[in-house]
């Protein structure tokens, strides 16, 4: 298994170029199976996540191929016909959007059988909302031995379904199928992250007729058929606030480039407030600190457009070296506090009640072996080694893998000292 090496004490100079957002391109490749004709994705980033997916959609049928376009990586996703409408557990396991191919398996096919996705490091995450709405869109759902079986042999049917709370997933899967039923469809109290709007673009580029993605309220009209289109996929928000508090931890000046600094404003905003130096363009941000010591400062996470929980592990990796306390309160996911102990090792003084952390500021970090259980409490610990004192390794580099596409190069590229040790001839248990 792969480690990343950081040296710490590097500042940061030059330009990061953001990559299509992981958690847009997944659904958008999902989306592929709604139609028979072919789906270009550009923009696309390159990542573990997004070739699991790609391998559970060849097992459906899609023809999945990848290759370099006029303007970065492109995938062609064409599903002439569906062959399977079975997600089977070990594919369903790697990555667990995975399961949201249950929607267009049931609009196109009338029929599916998918892995339920069981939990993960950061909480028991149900789809109990998914099947919900799935069930409101009036398929007939039951549960045996771990897999949804799924039916809706004359069709789904439009509905008015209100979610009880706001869920990226269940909202992304139910515009997944409402797009081919019969009828009308409006999701009430439906999440309103910049990758929902991506999703309904690219469905209504595909001839679906959806409107409101963005807002809390969701129309759909059901159409008979979709077609092929070519989307660009929406830089990734998470990608660009990781790389902002990079810059920030280490020091320097980094332009971030391809990205929209509009996605991050609730995250930029605590930047400021802690004494970063935050300037908006048009193609993206740049971010500025000069040596001087952040402030803490509180942050709550929150649905879109308040701060996002992905971004919460790299805000305390930012401030363990603030002057005072800062306060974190996690209300999206019960177990997300899991870097807390990393960061500890490396000399961060936190402490954790329930869903709120309380991180008093230290004079500095030491380098350290540390090891994550998840993608974003992963990059949390390479943003506190790149402002530790010595050198920090990062095992279990493949939760990095899944969604930062490139890291040791993008930051490398900007004065940072971080290298890749290939294995370490460690079994991994999960
Ligand atoms: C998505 C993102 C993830 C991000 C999260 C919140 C992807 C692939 N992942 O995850 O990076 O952290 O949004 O912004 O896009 N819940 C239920 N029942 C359900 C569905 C969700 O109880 O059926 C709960 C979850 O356990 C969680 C909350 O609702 O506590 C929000 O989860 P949700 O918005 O659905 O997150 P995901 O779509 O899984």
């Amino acid at each position: 298994m792969d480690r990343i090496a950081i040296t710490g004490g590097a500042r940061l100079q030059g330009e990061i170029p953001i990559s299509g957002a992981k958690n847009s391109a997944i659904k958008l490749m999902a989306a592929s199976l709604l139609t028979d004709e072919p789906l270009r994705l550009t923009n696309m980033p390159r990542l573990a996540d997004t070739r699991f997916l790609g391998k559970l959609l060849a097992r459906l049928g899609a023809e999945v191929v990848e290759s370099e376009g006029p303007d970065g990586p492109e995938t062609l996703l064409t599903t002439r016909e569906i062959v399977s409408g079975f997600a089977p557990y070990e594919l369903v396991r790697q990555m667990r959007a995975s399961f949201n191919v249950l929607g267009p398996l049931l609009a196109r096919n009338g029929q599916a059988k998918v892995s339920l996705p069981g939990g993960c490091s950061i909480g028991a995450r149900p789809v109990d909302l998914h099947l919900k709405a799935l069930e409101a869109l009036g398929a007939k759902i039951d549960l045996h031995e771990g897999y949804v079986y799924a039916q809706a042999p004359r069709g789904l049917q439009g509905a008015v379904i209100d979610f009880p709370f706001n869920s990226v997933g269940a909202t992304e899967h139910a515009m997944l199928a409402a797009v081919l039923a019969h009828g009308d469809t409006v999701l009430e109290n439906a999440a309103a992250e910049p990758e929902l709007a991506d999703l309904a673009d690219c469905l209504n580029a595909m001839g679906a007729k959806v409107s409101g993605a963005g807002t809390r309220t969701i129309h759909i009209q059901g159409v008979s058929r979709l077609s092929g289109t070519t989307h660009a996929v929406v830089p990734d928000r998470i990608e660009t606030g990781t790389y902002a508090m990079a810059a920030a931890i280490a020091g320097g000046e980094v332009r971030l480039t391809r990205t929209r600094s509009d996605f991050i404003q609730a995250l930029l905003d605590k930047m400021v407030e802690a004494g970063v130096d935050v300037t908006p363009h048009s193609d993206g941000l740049t971010i500025k600190r000069n040596g001087a010591r952040l402030n803490a400062v509180e942050i709550t996470t929150e649905q879109y457009p308040g701060f996002a929980t992905d971004l919460q592990a790299q805000f305390m990796a930012l401030m363990t070296l603030a002057d005072g306390e800062s306060v974190f309160r996690e209300t999206i996911f019960e177990n997300r506090f899991m870097h807390v102990p990393e960061l500890a090792r490396l000399g961060a003084d936190i402490s954790v009640h329930g869903g709120e952390a309380r991180v008093r500021g230290v004079a500095s970090l030491e380098g350290a072996q540390v090891m994550a259980t998840d993608l974003r409490a992963s990059v949390s610990l390479v943003i506190a080694g790149l402002a530790a004192q010595g050198e920090t390794v990062v095992n279990r580099v493949y939760h990095l893998d899944r969604g930062f596409e490139r890291l040791e190069e993008k930051l490398c590229a900007c004065g940072a000292q971080v290298r890749r040790l290939k294995g370490d001839g460690e079994e991994e248990v999960e």
